[in-house]
């Protein structure tokens, strides 16, 4: 039987990573309720104050060693392996959690922390360790200082040709644990439903964005997501509403 839908598109955020010990954003207690973005998040900061914005990095950096992929990860690996149609998993998550759970060529629009990029040569690579303000680029003969190779307010996220180029006939849109505050992602909805395509929310609470879905579920993403794959490989109750 063919599946009810040929070409997936799941967009995650912080609120998939929340249960392996990531902290998210704009909950209380997350990551912005301690720093300003003005602070550690754009060019400006860096130029600023390099050394603030690399301890900023490097402490997240460091918490990823021990968080591990969770059950959603996971669901969403095996979705990527078995069901028989195109699943694209763009996710705002700078962490590493999808690969380690084994989905492939992840969409990482916001960058990641495990990889350095030099301000100089543009050159990457892989980095495990804390960068200091004086990191220089293995690549450029150490003319170039090394960033974390995330993407900050006022810069623009990555592999959005391809995110687009696949949006564009996707037939299903879900959005899993991303708060709808941050563009273009917080868009991505709006762009799905004109193209046709399904959407689904998945979240713990209610996004700001929730309203624009045609359907939502609401729980830990650990338990939704996983009942959500398990339908979809299933072919079961998600029937398109015309
Ligand atoms: P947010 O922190 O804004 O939102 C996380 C969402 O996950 C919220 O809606 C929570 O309700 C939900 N959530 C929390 N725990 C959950 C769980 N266990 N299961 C399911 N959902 C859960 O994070 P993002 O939307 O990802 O960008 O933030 C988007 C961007 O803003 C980030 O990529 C980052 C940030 O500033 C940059 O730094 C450029």
């Amino acid at each position: 039987m063919a599946p009810k839908f040929q070409r997936i598109v799941v967009l995650t955020g912080a609120g998939v990573s929340a249960e392996s010990g990531v902290a998210t954003f704009r909950d209380p207690g997350g990551v912005w309720a301690k720093y300003d973005i003005e602070d550690v998040a754009t060019p400006e900061a860096f130029a600023r104050n390099p050394k603030l914005v690399q301890s900023f990095y490097n402490e997240r950096r460091a918490r990823l060693v021990t968080a591990s992929a969770n059950a959603a990860h996971h669901a969403l690996a095996r979705l990527q392996r078995d069901h028989p149609g195109q699943v694209t998993i763009v996710t705002q998550n700078v962490d590493h959690l999808h690969e380690d759970a084994g989905t492939s060529d992840v969409i990482h629009m916001h960058g990641q922390l495990r990889q350095s990029l030099c301000t100089r040569c543009g050159a990457r690579a892989a980095c495990t360790d804390d960068l200091g303000p004086q990191a220089v680029c293995g690549s450029c003969n150490g003319f170039g200082t090394l960033r974390p190779d995330v993407v900050w307010f006022g810069e623009m996220p990555y592999q959005l040709d391809t995110i687009y180029e696949r949006m564009s006939d996707a037939d299903l849109f879900v959005s899993i644990g991303t708060s709808g505050n941050v563009y273009p992602a917080a868009g991505f909805v709006a762009g799905a439903r004109e193209v046709g395509a399904w959407t689904v929310e998945l979240n713990l609470e209610p996004s700001e964005g929730a309203r624009l879905f045609d359907e939502v579920r609401h729980g830990p993403a650990t338990v939704v997501v996983p009942a959500f794959v398990d339908e979809l490989l299933n072919a079961k109750g998600l029937t398109r509403q015309a």
